[in-house]
């Protein structure tokens, strides 16, 4: 393939070359396309040339002949067509790319194209939407239950006491449920700000363990046998353990949540074979996951339709947490089911003894879920 000293150059500095240094000098995701009048590339910057698919070396080769995507050499009639300025969107899937083309008046320049990469700008918009969505909807459903029970206190419940604590107690719950959604929104916030650091020690994975102590009560009155199962070899656990134990929390929560009456719930740890991890598995003989519904449980706010319905029961905040924290503790966490079957989930661990834990680097485009993964804790 011919390279751009094939078009051949004016005397003095030549504008390919300026342009060149130009889209050399575009900040990350923009690049830049100038063509002559015969739409043949005089200079495309190394960004414009990824994002338009266009191949190395293309420079001194007309549009048509390099594969250029139809839509752009669209974009560039219609601005020939209009002697202005015309923008557009090329979307394909997974990727968003906008273009403006416009006439310039040159000897040698007949055309320009800017680019730039808005993938990741508009999945941000989405999450942000989505979020605000979801938040509102979330409140919505309590607030209207607070405003009924309000509006039948007020026309007469009041005079009846029976009823009328039977209400308090529904607004407390509801209340609570909002508080509690409050709460576990800053925590994300926080957790994805990186402002607060973990405080790392070692800790043994029955003290660990000793958090979903405050749960047992629960499965109790659920008649739910709930079983612990360390194995002896089991070593130490490098992490925060306020945190890791909020993570156990809301995993055997769940288990509760979604477990019949009588069913069995078991967390078993143990060390993984090489000796440098921990593992922890919540399993428990409930309800089940879908398939199609494995890759989206740790999403914030994504709840199964199953629990949708019960209002008041969640707000789908708590996986998105514990993948958060263990994640930030360099560990991983992951599910196995099957629809009435129960679930299993695994949560690793860096044992003690080893190196600090690097987090992971915060990286939302990874997320296919959209959700922006943020930064994860900074290490002490
Ligand atoms: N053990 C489980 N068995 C079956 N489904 C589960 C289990 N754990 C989680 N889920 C499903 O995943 C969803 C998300 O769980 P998550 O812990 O994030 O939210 P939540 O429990 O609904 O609310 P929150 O934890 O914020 O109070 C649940 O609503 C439920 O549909
Ligand atoms: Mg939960």
């Amino acid at each position: 393939m011919a390279t751009s000293s094939s078009v051949p150059s004016p005397p003095g500095v030549s504008a390919p070359l300026l342009l060149r240094s130009l889209g050399a000098h575009l900040e990350s995701g923009h690049g830049l396309v100038a063509l002559d009048a015969n739409d043949r590339i005089l200079v495309a910057s190394q960004e414009a040339r990824q994002l338009l698919d266009l191949p190395e070396g293309c420079d001194g080769h007309r549009l048509g002949e390099v594969g250029a995507d139809y839509r752009l050499l669209r974009v560039i009639d219609a601005c020939r067509h209009a002697e202005a300025a015309v923008e557009r969107e090329i979307a394909d899937p997974g990727r968003l790319v906008v273009v403006k083309a416009f006439p310039v008046p040159h000897k040698r320049v007949s055309a320009m194209v800017l680019v730039r990469d808005e993938t990741r700008l508009r999945r941000l918009e989405r999450v942000r939407r989505d979020f605000v969505t979801n938040v509102s909807h979330e409140l919505r459903t309590p607030i209207t239950a607070i405003r009924l029970m309000v509006e039948t206190l007020e026309k007469g419940a009041l005079t009846q006491p029976e009823v009328a604590r039977q209400f308090v107690q529904r607004i407390a719950l509801e209340v609570g449920h909002m508080s509690q959604m409050v709460e576990e929104l800053l925590e994300l916030s926080t957790i994805e700000s990186g402002d607060r650091a973990l405080n790392f020690e070692s800790v043994s994975v029955n003290d660990l363990l000793s958090a979903v102590d405050r749960l047992l009560p629960l499965a109790e009155e659920r008649s739910l046998e709930v079983t612990l199962d360390i194995a002896g070899d089991t070593p130490q656990v490098l992490g925060d353990p306020r945190r890791l134990g909020q993570v156990l929390r809301n995993l055997v929560h769940n288990a509760i949540k979604f477990t019949p009456p009588h069913g069995r719930i078991t967390v078993a740890a143990r060390p993984r074979a090489d000796g440098h991890r921990v593992e922890l598995r919540v399993s428990d003989t409930g309800i089940g996951i879908r398939p199609e519904d494995l890759p989206r449980i740790f999403e914030r706010f994504w709840k199964a339709d199953s629990s949708r319905q019960r209002d008041g029961e969640g707000s789908g905040l708590g996986l998105a947490i514990a993948r958060h924290v263990v994640e930030a503790h360099g560990g991983s966490i992951s599910v196995e089911s099957e629809p009435r079957h129960g679930a299993t989930f695994i949560v690793e661990l860096p044992a003690a003894g080893d190196e600090a834990p690097v987090p992971p680097p915060s990286d939302a485009d990874d997320d296919d879920d959209g959700e922006e993964a943020g930064t994860p804790f900074t290490t002490p």
